[in-house]
Protein backbone atom coordinates (compact mmCIF):
# COMPACT_ATOMS: atom_id res chain seq x y z
CA UNK A 1 0.00 0.00 0.00
CA UNK A 2 1.10 3.93 -0.14
CA UNK A 3 2.67 4.92 2.92
CA UNK A 4 2.93 8.43 4.37
CA UNK A 5 6.94 10.48 3.89
CA UNK A 6 7.22 9.54 7.97
CA UNK A 7 7.86 6.22 7.08
CA UNK A 8 11.22 7.15 5.85
CA UNK A 9 11.83 10.86 6.05
CA UNK A 10 12.60 10.56 9.61
CA UNK A 11 15.08 8.12 8.83
CA UNK A 12 16.84 9.95 6.01
CA UNK A 13 17.18 13.40 8.01
CA UNK A 14 18.93 11.15 10.69
CA UNK A 15 21.08 9.15 8.55
CA UNK A 16 22.04 12.07 6.08
CA UNK A 17 20.36 10.77 2.63
CA UNK A 18 17.23 12.23 0.82
CA UNK A 19 14.25 10.71 -0.63
CA UNK A 20 13.44 11.95 -4.48
CA UNK A 21 9.74 12.92 -5.27
CA UNK A 22 9.72 12.38 -9.17
CA UNK A 23 6.70 13.78 -10.91
CA UNK A 24 4.37 11.44 -12.89
CA UNK A 25 3.46 12.79 -16.23
CA UNK A 26 1.72 9.58 -17.61
CA UNK A 27 1.77 5.99 -16.98
CA UNK A 28 5.14 5.68 -18.23
CA UNK A 29 6.75 7.78 -15.57
CA UNK A 30 4.92 5.95 -13.31
CA UNK A 31 6.30 2.65 -14.91
CA UNK A 32 10.10 3.80 -15.38
CA UNK A 33 10.18 5.55 -11.61
CA UNK A 34 8.61 2.63 -9.95
CA UNK A 35 10.99 0.29 -11.82
CA UNK A 36 14.45 2.65 -11.10
CA UNK A 37 13.31 2.14 -7.00
CA UNK A 38 13.70 -1.77 -7.53
CA UNK A 39 16.60 -2.04 -9.40
CA UNK A 40 18.05 0.27 -6.39
CA UNK A 41 16.11 -0.68 -3.82
CA UNK A 42 14.94 2.95 -3.01
CA UNK A 43 12.05 4.27 -0.96
CA UNK A 44 10.51 7.04 -3.38
CA UNK A 45 7.94 9.87 -3.94
CA UNK A 46 5.25 9.68 -6.64
CA UNK A 47 4.67 13.39 -7.44
CA UNK A 48 1.42 14.45 -8.75
CA UNK A 49 1.08 17.74 -9.49
CA UNK A 50 -2.55 19.92 -10.16
CA UNK A 51 -1.96 19.78 -14.03
CA UNK A 52 -0.97 16.27 -13.98
CA UNK A 53 -3.73 15.23 -12.21
CA UNK A 54 -6.14 17.04 -14.53
CA UNK A 55 -4.62 15.70 -17.35
CA UNK A 56 -4.65 12.00 -16.03
CA UNK A 57 -7.26 11.96 -14.08
CA UNK A 58 -7.55 11.84 -10.42
CA UNK A 59 -8.38 8.32 -10.22
CA UNK A 60 -6.01 6.80 -12.58
CA UNK A 61 -3.36 8.40 -10.75
CA UNK A 62 -4.45 6.27 -7.77
CA UNK A 63 -5.06 3.62 -9.21
CA UNK A 64 -1.62 3.46 -11.26
CA UNK A 65 0.69 4.39 -7.67
CA UNK A 66 -1.36 2.01 -6.10
CA UNK A 67 -0.59 -1.09 -8.26
CA UNK A 68 2.94 0.25 -8.76
CA UNK A 69 3.38 0.56 -5.24
CA UNK A 70 1.94 -3.12 -4.31
CA UNK A 71 3.78 -5.03 -7.12
CA UNK A 72 7.25 -3.34 -6.16
CA UNK A 73 6.93 -3.93 -2.23
CA UNK A 74 8.61 -0.81 -1.97
CA UNK A 75 7.91 2.24 0.60
CA UNK A 76 6.15 4.34 -1.40
CA UNK A 77 4.22 7.61 -1.12
CA UNK A 78 1.62 9.45 -3.25
CA UNK A 79 2.12 13.12 -2.57
CA UNK A 80 0.29 16.07 -4.05
CA UNK A 81 2.75 18.63 -5.42
CA UNK A 82 2.27 22.52 -4.72
CA UNK A 83 -1.46 21.95 -3.87
CA UNK A 84 -3.02 25.08 -4.16
CA UNK A 85 -6.16 25.32 -1.33
CA UNK A 86 -7.59 22.94 1.39
CA UNK A 87 -10.60 21.46 -1.09
CA UNK A 88 -7.94 20.15 -3.56
CA UNK A 89 -6.38 18.88 -0.39
CA UNK A 90 -9.06 16.93 0.69
CA UNK A 91 -10.31 15.71 -2.26
CA UNK A 92 -6.86 14.05 -2.74
CA UNK A 93 -6.81 12.28 0.49
CA UNK A 94 -9.90 11.17 -0.24
CA UNK A 95 -9.15 9.27 -3.43
CA UNK A 96 -6.01 7.93 -1.78
CA UNK A 97 -3.16 10.10 -1.35
CA UNK A 98 -0.59 9.29 0.97
CA UNK A 99 0.93 12.54 1.32
CA UNK A 100 0.03 16.37 0.27
CA UNK A 101 2.20 19.65 -0.04
CA UNK A 102 -0.03 22.46 0.98
CA UNK A 103 1.86 25.33 -0.89
CA UNK A 104 0.49 28.42 0.73
CA UNK A 105 3.97 30.27 0.19
CA UNK A 106 2.15 33.21 -2.02
CA UNK A 107 0.02 34.09 1.25
CA UNK A 108 1.27 36.26 3.93
CA UNK A 109 3.00 35.01 6.45
CA UNK A 110 0.65 34.52 8.67
CA UNK A 111 -2.17 33.28 6.46
CA UNK A 112 0.25 30.94 5.48
CA UNK A 113 0.65 29.42 8.72
CA UNK A 114 -3.51 29.41 9.55
CA UNK A 115 -4.03 27.72 6.44
CA UNK A 116 -1.47 25.00 6.78
CA UNK A 117 -2.47 24.41 9.95
CA UNK A 118 -5.45 23.46 8.68
CA UNK A 119 -4.62 21.29 6.57
CA UNK A 120 -1.86 19.55 8.88
CA UNK A 121 -5.01 19.03 11.34
CA UNK A 122 -7.20 17.20 8.67
CA UNK A 123 -4.00 15.32 6.75
CA UNK A 124 -2.43 13.64 10.24
CA UNK A 125 -6.20 12.70 11.60
CA UNK A 126 -6.12 10.13 8.81
CA UNK A 127 -2.73 9.61 8.75
CA UNK A 128 -1.25 11.62 5.78
CA UNK A 129 2.41 13.12 5.93
CA UNK A 130 1.98 16.93 4.71
CA UNK A 131 4.72 18.91 3.46
CA UNK A 132 4.42 23.18 3.97
CA UNK A 133 6.18 25.39 1.84
CA UNK A 134 7.50 29.00 2.91
CA UNK A 135 9.28 31.83 0.53
CA UNK A 136 8.67 31.56 -3.14
CA UNK A 137 10.70 29.27 -6.05
CA UNK A 138 11.39 30.97 -9.19
CA UNK A 139 10.32 29.15 -12.75
CA UNK A 140 7.80 27.60 -14.36
CA UNK A 141 6.08 24.81 -13.12
CA UNK A 142 2.48 23.81 -14.70
CA UNK A 143 0.02 26.16 -13.23
CA UNK A 144 2.80 28.33 -10.67
CA UNK A 145 5.08 30.92 -12.89
CA UNK A 146 7.11 32.76 -10.98
CA UNK A 147 9.15 35.84 -12.76
CA UNK A 148 12.95 35.65 -11.45
CA UNK A 149 13.11 39.12 -9.56
CA UNK A 150 9.66 37.78 -7.81
CA UNK A 151 11.85 34.80 -6.47
CA UNK A 152 12.20 35.45 -2.52
CA UNK A 153 14.36 33.03 -0.38
CA UNK A 154 12.99 32.07 2.58
CA UNK A 155 13.77 34.12 6.20
CA UNK A 156 15.13 31.33 7.91
CA UNK A 157 13.46 33.00 11.22
CA UNK A 158 10.50 32.76 9.90
CA UNK A 159 10.59 29.20 8.54
CA UNK A 160 11.93 27.63 12.13
CA UNK A 161 8.59 29.83 13.87
CA UNK A 162 6.56 28.26 10.61
CA UNK A 163 7.43 24.78 11.69
CA UNK A 164 6.66 25.16 15.29
CA UNK A 165 3.27 26.17 14.61
CA UNK A 166 2.30 23.83 11.80
CA UNK A 167 4.58 20.79 12.77
CA UNK A 168 4.36 19.97 8.82
CA UNK A 169 6.21 16.46 8.28
CA UNK A 170 8.70 18.26 5.25
CA UNK A 171 9.37 21.92 5.24
CA UNK A 172 9.94 23.19 1.88
CA UNK A 173 11.92 26.58 1.54
CA UNK A 174 13.30 28.64 -1.39
CA UNK A 175 16.86 28.62 -0.99
CA UNK A 176 17.85 29.83 -4.78
CA UNK A 177 16.86 26.66 -6.64
CA UNK A 178 13.92 27.40 -9.21
CA UNK A 179 11.73 24.77 -11.49
CA UNK A 180 12.72 23.79 -14.55
CA UNK A 181 15.86 24.28 -16.17
CA UNK A 182 18.53 26.70 -15.02
CA UNK A 183 19.92 29.19 -17.38
CA UNK A 184 23.33 29.44 -15.25
CA UNK A 185 24.24 27.61 -12.36
CA UNK A 186 21.60 28.21 -8.94
CA UNK A 187 22.94 29.98 -6.04
CA UNK A 188 21.93 28.04 -3.00
CA UNK A 189 21.90 29.79 0.21
CA UNK A 190 22.98 26.56 2.08
CA UNK A 191 23.54 28.59 5.39
CA UNK A 192 19.52 28.32 5.18
CA UNK A 193 19.11 25.64 5.03
CA UNK A 194 22.13 25.04 7.73
CA UNK A 195 19.75 27.09 10.23
CA UNK A 196 16.32 25.93 9.65
CA UNK A 197 17.33 22.19 9.45
CA UNK A 198 19.37 22.55 12.62
CA UNK A 199 16.22 24.25 14.64
CA UNK A 200 13.63 21.86 13.43
CA UNK A 201 12.79 18.36 13.72
CA UNK A 202 11.46 17.78 9.77
CA UNK A 203 13.72 17.41 7.15
CA UNK A 204 14.06 20.34 4.46
CA UNK A 205 12.67 19.86 0.74
CA UNK A 206 14.16 21.05 -2.32
CA UNK A 207 12.47 21.85 -5.13
CA UNK A 208 13.71 22.37 -8.66
CA UNK A 209 16.10 19.44 -8.45
CA UNK A 210 16.41 19.75 -11.87
CA UNK A 211 19.79 20.59 -13.52
CA UNK A 212 21.20 21.39 -9.92
CA UNK A 213 24.98 20.47 -10.16
CA UNK A 214 26.01 17.19 -8.12
CA UNK A 215 28.09 18.29 -5.73
CA UNK A 216 25.59 21.32 -5.01
CA UNK A 217 22.76 18.41 -4.04
CA UNK A 218 25.45 16.27 -1.99
CA UNK A 219 25.83 19.71 0.33
CA UNK A 220 22.21 20.90 0.89
CA UNK A 221 21.96 17.29 1.59
CA UNK A 222 24.22 17.06 4.55
CA UNK A 223 23.03 20.33 6.00
CA UNK A 224 19.32 18.82 5.95
CA UNK A 225 17.44 18.12 2.71
CA UNK A 226 15.61 15.20 3.04
CA UNK A 227 13.41 15.04 0.05
CA UNK A 228 14.42 16.49 -3.19
CA UNK A 229 11.75 17.12 -6.12
CA UNK A 230 12.38 16.42 -9.74
CA UNK A 231 10.58 16.70 -12.64
CA UNK A 232 12.15 18.86 -15.55
CA UNK A 233 15.45 16.50 -16.10
CA UNK A 234 13.06 13.55 -16.54
CA UNK A 235 11.08 15.23 -19.15
CA UNK A 236 14.02 16.44 -20.93
CA UNK A 237 15.56 13.15 -20.89
CA UNK A 238 12.45 11.35 -22.54
CA UNK A 239 11.80 14.11 -25.29
CA UNK A 240 15.24 13.83 -26.28
CA UNK A 241 14.56 10.13 -26.83
CA UNK A 242 11.41 10.91 -28.88
CA UNK A 243 12.07 13.77 -30.63
CA UNK A 244 15.30 11.73 -31.89
CA UNK A 245 13.38 8.92 -33.01
CA UNK A 246 10.59 10.60 -34.61
CA UNK A 247 13.20 12.40 -37.09
CA UNK A 248 14.91 9.81 -37.58
CA UNK A 249 11.76 7.38 -39.18
CA UNK A 250 8.72 9.13 -40.39
CA UNK A 251 7.06 5.90 -40.75
CA UNK A 252 6.62 5.27 -36.99
CA UNK A 253 3.38 5.61 -35.31
CA UNK A 254 3.33 3.08 -33.15
CA UNK A 255 3.71 4.77 -29.32
CA UNK A 256 5.42 1.93 -27.69
CA UNK A 257 8.21 2.29 -30.20
CA UNK A 258 8.88 5.61 -29.04
CA UNK A 259 7.57 5.91 -25.34
CA UNK A 260 9.45 2.42 -24.36
CA UNK A 261 12.49 4.20 -24.99
CA UNK A 262 11.73 7.34 -23.63
CA UNK A 263 10.88 5.33 -20.27
CA UNK A 264 14.07 3.93 -20.21
CA UNK A 265 15.45 7.26 -20.13
CA UNK A 266 13.46 8.17 -17.52
CA UNK A 267 14.51 5.07 -15.27
CA UNK A 268 18.25 5.84 -15.89
CA UNK A 269 17.77 9.45 -14.88
CA UNK A 270 15.67 8.55 -11.72
CA UNK A 271 18.51 5.64 -10.61
CA UNK A 272 20.57 8.12 -11.39
CA UNK A 273 19.14 10.64 -8.31
CA UNK A 274 18.43 8.04 -6.27
CA UNK A 275 21.95 7.07 -6.23
CA UNK A 276 23.22 10.66 -5.75
CA UNK A 277 20.63 11.35 -3.29
CA UNK A 278 22.13 8.28 -0.91
CA UNK A 279 18.47 6.52 -1.23
CA UNK A 280 19.19 3.29 -2.68
CA UNK A 281 19.27 0.74 -0.78
CA UNK A 282 17.12 1.85 1.72
CA UNK A 283 14.25 0.54 1.32
O1 LIG B 1 7.58 20.34 -7.33
C1 LIG B 1 8.27 19.82 -8.25
C2 LIG B 1 9.66 20.15 -8.42
O2 LIG B 1 10.02 21.21 -7.65
C3 LIG B 1 10.23 19.96 -9.77
O3 LIG B 1 11.20 20.89 -10.19
O4 LIG B 1 10.97 20.45 -12.62
O5 LIG B 1 12.82 21.84 -11.73
O6 LIG B 1 12.80 19.38 -11.34
P1 LIG B 1 12.00 20.63 -11.54
ZN1 LIG C 1 8.13 22.43 -6.77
Amino acid sequence: PLVSMNHFLPRAKAEGFAVGQFNMNNLEYVQAIIEAGKEEKSPLIFGASEGAIRYMGLHNVVALARVAAEESGLPVALHLDHGSNFEMVMKCIQAGFSSVMFDGSHHPFEENIRLTKKVVEAAHAVGVSVEGELGTIGGVEDDLVVADEDATIANPDEAIRFWEETKVDAMAIAVGTAHGMYKGEPKIRYEVIEKVSKAIEAPIVLHGGSGVPDESITRAISLGVGKINVNTENQVASTAVIRQLLDQDEDMIDPRKYLGPAREAIKETVRGKMRLFGSSGKA
